[in-house]
């Protein structure tokens, strides 16, 4: 079963499965995810026919972002395990032909970090607050904030020091919570620091790292108010973060087997997003334009032809995802009157149909497998377990509902543990007893990998099964095929099709080709509603 890496350009068609270490096997049983746990099913995920792990933070922190709040870049939490584990989990995954993403986030520290309470200690205009974006407030005694932008979180983005003889002081910015102080990314102290974190995973044998908040990091030196439709923007996409980013690529480059730079780039305009995968830049960042669209023909195939056409000249492969640890799950997500994505549209109580939102999202998993370029499944994914929305309120920890006034749900819905075996919590994700840091739902019993293994509609089995066909039989290239408008149906190399009904009706198949795999029963020579189908010969 285990499968050697082979090529150095793997990353050009790999599947990745990203961990979200907090939930994903708990081997310590103090109810919490580690990475004994992850260790433990690695067999798992070779199984399942991943070539790649990208594994959100791991690091010391306090958790108030969820680990993306980092008091130690080099070093692991406590409550996951030890740096030494850490190695040990990357050497087994190899064994298997499992690399391993690690999460770098350089647009912000925790408040933890040395580097921030050596500033908050430090006077103004020292050198330690030099790191960060430290500046006095306006009004007539500083007690408004330096600018009118706002937290990516919601809320103010600036939060006011004390000194030490107890008086107000300077405001620090945060584009995300308080508990984040951005880095000020013209210091070069704060370059070589992340030169060296880099360097430091990559010699551990990473094989890439995923950068968080990847168009964030530069900021206008002025901090000028935000006016909307002016460009540069003070702080998304400036042009100088493609300079920091070569000089990554650099480094990344300059190991036997080039490790890779995966970029978190909320960009819409296709054209900017595809600067970051120049060919010495990025070698790779996430396909957000296809993660939010809705559920449609029209849409979709829209998306894909403006993802091909971005990546080309460039020559960058695509990647496609359909959810990740901060957005809706997609079996709920497809199962609602609005099936896009847009973080500002979350709200408690927005009635969902699941069976139609499972369907979907089995066909779904065969489309964005059988695309061009590499692909991304966010754990449980593959069990299509759904967004858990009845989470107890005072359990919620995510800054994003806690900064809302309890307006926005959060994103603590797609982080629940996940369920491994047994009729009740906590499922096998920790030892029998032990209560999970967020509570599991009571009727997840039939969405366990023990109870979905071997059972030929499961989704666990559709993906399972998708990953190997895609492995073995879809070759490259990419052409669309004559279809109702309806139906997004295309070749690849080798005689391979897909074909998706997001019609009212059903469809008749080809005449031609064999079945390879579908998302759901195919009755009558004809392919269903809201179904998928692979097929061979042409
Ligand atoms: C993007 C991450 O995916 C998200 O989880 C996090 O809250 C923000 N960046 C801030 O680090």
């Amino acid at each position: 079963m285990a499968q050697q890496p082979e090529h150095s350009d793997w990353w050009r068609d790999a599947a990745i499965y990203q961990v979200y270490p907090r939930s994903f096997a708990d081997g310590s049983g103090d109810g919490t995810g580690d990475l004994a746990g992850v260790r433990s099913r690695l067999h798992y995920l070779a199984e399942l026919g991943v070539q790649a792990v990208w594994f959100n933070p791991w690091y010391p922190s306090p958790m108030a972002d969820g680990g993306y709040d980092v008091a130690d870049y080099r070093d692991v939490d406590p409550a996951f395990g030890t740096l030494a584990e850490a190695e040990k989990l990357i050497a087994e995954g190899l064994e298997l032909g499992i690399r391993t993403i690690v999460d770098i986030v350089p647009n912000h520290v925790s408040d933890a970090h040395p580097w921030f309470a050596a500033a908050l200690a430090a006077a103004p205009g020292s050198p330690e607050r030099d790191l960060f974006h430290f500046r006095p407030g306006r009004g007539e005694s500083g007690e408004l904030p330096p600018n009118d932008w706002r937290s990516e979180f919601g809320g103010c983005p600036w939060t006011r020091t004390v000194n030490a003889d107890g008086s107000p002081g300077q405001w620090y910015l945060h584009l995300f919570a308080a508990q984040q102080p951005d880095l000020n990314w013209h210091h070069p102290q704060v370059r070589a620091e992340h030169e060296s974190i880099l360097r430091f995973w990559f010699d551990r044998g990473a094989a890439g790292v995923r950068i968080d908040s990847a168009g964030l990091l530069a900021k206008d030196p002025a901090l000028p108010d935000f006016t909307p439709g002016r460009e540069p923007h003070p702080y998304v996409d400036r042009d100088e973060l493609h300079e920091i980013y070569r000089s990554w690529r650099r480094i990344a480059d300059s190991y036997a087997e080039p490790r890779v730079l995966i970029g978190e780039i909320w960009v819409p305009d296709t054209e900017r997003f595809a600067r970051y995968l120049r060919p010495d830049e990025l070698h790779t960042a996430f396909n957000f334009d296809f993660l939010a669209r809705p559920w449609g023909a029209a849409e979709l195939r829209a998306s894909v032809d403006a993802t091909l056409a971005a990546h080309a000249p460039v020559g960058a492969p695509a990647t496609w995802v359909l959810c990740n640890h901060d957005v809706t799950r997609t079996a709920t997500r497809y199962g609602r009157a609005d099936t896009g994505f847009d973080f500002a549209a979350k709200a408690f109580g927005t009635p969902t149909d699941l069976p139609l939102g499972l369907r979907r999202a089995r066909a779904a998993a065969l489309l964005s497998l059988a695309l061009p370029g590499s692909v991304y499944l966010y754990q449980g994914e593959e069990l299509g377990l759904p967004e858990v929305e009845d989470l107890p309120l005072e359990r919620l920890q995510d800054p994003m509902h806690l900064r809302s006034g309890g307006t926005d749900p959060g994103r603590d819905g797609c982080r629940v543990p996940l369920p491994w075996s047994g009729a009740e919590p906590p499922y096998g994700f920790a030892p029998p007893g032990v209560e999970p840091w967020l509570p599991q739902p009571a009727d997840w019993a039939a969405l366990t990998v023990e109870a979905q293994s071997g059972d030929p509609d499961s989704m666990l089995e559709l993906y399972r099964a998708a990953l190997r066909i895609r492995r073995e039989a879809v070759g490259g290239g990419f052409g669309w095929l004559p279809a109702d408008p309806g139906v997004l149906a295309f070749r690849r190399a080798g005689g391979f099709r897909c074909l998706v009904n997001l019609s009212a009706e059903p469809v008749a198949l080809p005449a031609d080709g064999a079945v390879l795999l579908a998302s759901g029963p195919l009755t009558g020579g004809r392919l269903p509603v809201d179904t998928a189908v692979w097929l061979n010969g042409s």
